[in-house]
């Protein structure tokens, strides 16, 4: 059976996370050869294991070259992996704002710097990135978090316009609440039991439910794909009708 990824090789990041595990698992299943990075890989299913802390600059900058070592191409890259802090400005402090830029903006910046020159040489490639919906609008009491969302955002729109000549398509899945590690533990720090608060967030869902991992990773996949060809720079909401109150 023919995938719409095989004979492509793909970096995913914050590969061990919620989205992250279903985006590898869906990129694998339809012929991809994937590298995955993250703080711990072992027992992720891949072709490569790329660990690293993406605080450190010189671990972004050799990511790409090292998939393309590692894979023999590099033909798609999902900046995936994030932090979440929460918190008015007037309760972040300097570690939470260094942190927030660094995973969420400067590594993104490095990966795709990096990737732009290799896919170029290759006659193009895709580049993804997940911000949020809260990139794109201001959520309540995360304004740091909204801040390098809505930087990874803007990033996504001026790579998408100043590559294209390049064929090189980046897009950004901007979702609103998926069920995984990072919204549940963000439950259990505020004392409250994560399950009754997904439950309570369904209600809020026009589709009657927060997304699954799954539901993130389907868009990504399509953006990493061919189907998306045409789209340079675009901010794809998946927010199962819910908009950001
Ligand atoms: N879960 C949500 O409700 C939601 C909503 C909108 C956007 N997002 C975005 O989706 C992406 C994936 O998040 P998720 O929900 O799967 O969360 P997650 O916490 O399950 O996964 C995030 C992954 O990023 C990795 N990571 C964090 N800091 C790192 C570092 N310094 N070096 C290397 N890896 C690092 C973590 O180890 C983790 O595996 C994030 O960018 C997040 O901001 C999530």
């Amino acid at each position: 059976m023919t995938g719409r990824f095989d004979n492509q090789c793909a970096l995913v990041t914050g590969a061990a996370g919620g989205i992250g595990q279903a985006i590898v698992s869906r990129l694998r299943s339809e012929g991809a050869r994937v590298a995955v990075a993250d703080v711990q890989t072992s027992g992720i299913e891949c072709e490569a294991e790329l660990p690293g802390d993406l605080t450190d600059k010189y671990y972004c900058d050799q990511l790409c070259p090292s998939a393309f070592n590692a894979l023999g191409g590099l033909d798609i890259v999902v900046n995936n992996a994030g932090v979440i802090t929460r918190g008015a400005v007037t309760v972040t402090t300097d570690d939470d704002f260094a942190l927030s830029l660094s995973v969420n903006v400067e590594a993104p910046f490095r990966i795709s710097r990096a990737a732009i020159p290799i896919m170029a040489k290759r006659g193009g490639g895709k580049i993804v990135n997940t911000s949020s919906c809260w990139g794109v609008r201001p959520g309540p009491d995360h304004a740091v978090y909204c801040m390098t969302k809505a930087a990874l955002a803007s990033l996504t729109q001026c790579m998408g316009r100043d590559h294209a000549h390049q064929n090189i398509c980046v897009n950004a899945v901007c979702p609103n609440e998926v069920d995984t590690p990072m919204i549940r533990t963000g439950f259990e720090i505020r004392g409250l039991d994560p399950d009754t608060a997904i439950a309570d967030l369904n209600a809020t869902v026009p589709l009657g439910r927060i997304a699954q991992p799954e539901d993130i990773a389907d868009v990504i996949c399509f953006l990493a794909s061919d189907d998306a060809r045409y789209l340079c720079g675009a901010l794809i909401e998946v927010n199962g009708g819910k908009p950001v109150s």
